[in-house]
């Protein structure tokens, strides 16, 4: 298939990149760079021995969308978005605007196109603070900031474009806690500045780049007061799209589908993981709770595994390995 990567050069968009170039797919990738480097893009082409098409630009203009469809594309993933949750309750309007005003752009220039196949990220923050853990696709969508509200107006935009044409199809993936890297070390996760997140946070730490790790909370309802989270390896995850296009060419209508491997960990259990992976000791301090923060949310995947026939492979051994290499190998990144 012809595809259009939107976020491609981000780091979920380059590992899904690899396997589509990988499957023999034709990719275009447009990204505007705010959050990403070109050369992601450069060593997506060298994993994969196989080269795209790069089209620097801003999902939000129609120009530049016009020359990505040039030529023609028969389905579009859409990962380009803003995603620092802190950042979206300090400037809510530049969420809206670049999430929101995107994925309308997106979808106005693929009615154009006649473009009709449509895979979505988004994200388990549409669950807020779940009523029971694991999450199926049904429970109450409720959101606790403004980048989580983003996903969930999304995905009810992408449900109503899709109901209004008979023969559309769009899949609405919501990942839970995506981390590791290529098994390469060649590509991974690249955070600007002071890491948001549990998994580059504690592997700057294992480097020696920062001093310590501060464990958000431990008196939390969980098995050892920490916060739990489903972690996936985004090999897996870049592996769910190749599934959820090929369900979207068979079925037309919206789906709906959890990514997670349906286990959870604990920050604690995190960092001892990451200690045997990396032989480093983590130093750790315990501060309050981060507002926002939910004690523990975790995905039953049952529908992914039965509908997509996708499933998580890699344990958090692998998780925890993959982070290392590409951290020690990339120590500043892609700088
Ligand atoms: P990322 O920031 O690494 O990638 C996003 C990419 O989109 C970046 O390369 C950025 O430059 C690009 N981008 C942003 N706005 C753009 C615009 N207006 N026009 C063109 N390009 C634009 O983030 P990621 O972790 O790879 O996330 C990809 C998607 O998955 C996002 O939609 C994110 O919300 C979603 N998601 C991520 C996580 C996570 O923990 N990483 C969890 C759930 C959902
Ligand atoms: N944590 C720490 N210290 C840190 C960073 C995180 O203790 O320095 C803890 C958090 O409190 C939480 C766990 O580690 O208990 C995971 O935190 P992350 O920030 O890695 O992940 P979140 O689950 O909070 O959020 C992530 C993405 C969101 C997305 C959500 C979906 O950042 O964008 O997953 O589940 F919406």
């Amino acid at each position: 298939m012809r595809l259009l990567v939107t976020g491609g050069a981000g780091y979920i968009g380059s590992h899904t990149s690899v396997l589509l170039l990988e499957a023999g797919h034709d990719v275009t990738v447009i990204d505007n760079l705010c959050n990403s480097s070109p050369m992601a893009l450069e060593r997506v082409q060298e994993l994969a021995g196989r080269s795209l098409r790069f089209v620097e630009g801003d999902v939000r203009s129609r120009e530049d969308l016009n020359r990505a469809f040039e030529g023609g594309i028969d389905a579009v993933i859409h990962l380009a978005a803003l995603k620092a949750v802190g950042e979206s309750c300090e400037k809510p309007l530049r969420y809206f605007e670049n999430n929101i005003g995107g994925t309308i752009c997106l979808m106005q220039v693929m009615e154009v196109h006649g473009v009709q196949r449509l895979v979505f990220s988004s994200s388990a923050t549409v669950y807020g603070q779940a009523e029971s853990v694991p999450v199926r696709e049904d429970a109450p969508l409720r959101v606790t900031n403004p980048y989580g509200r983003t996903k969930l107006v999304m995905e009810q935009l992408i449900q109503d474009w899709c109901a209004a044409q008979p023969k559309a199809s769009a899949v609405l993936l919501r990942y839970f806690n995506p981390v590791g890297a290529h098994p390469s070390g060649r590509i991974g996760e690249d955070p600007r500045g002071e890491p948001n997140n549990l998994m580059p946070y504690i592997a700057q730490v294992a480097l020696g780049r920062r001093e310590f790790l501060r464990v958000h909370g431990d008196d939390y309802p969980t098995i050892d007061g920490t916060g739990v989270r489903d972690y996936l390896h985004v090999m897996d995850l870049a592996d769910a799209h190749l599934k959820a296009l090929k369900y979207a060419v068979a079925n037309p209508g919206c789906g709906v589908f959890n990514l997670g491997t349906g286990r959870g960990y604990s920050v604690r259990e995190m960092v001892a993981a990451f200690e045997v992976a990396s032989g480093r000791e983590i130093h750790c301090r315990i501060g309050g709770r981060r507002a926002g923060d939910v004690s523990e949310l975790t995905a039953d995947p049952s529908r992914a595994n039965e509908i997509l026939s996708w499933r998580a492979a890699h344990d958090l051994a692998a998780m925890c390995a993959d982070t290392w290499r590409w951290q020690q190998q990339n120590p500043t990144g892609y700088e």
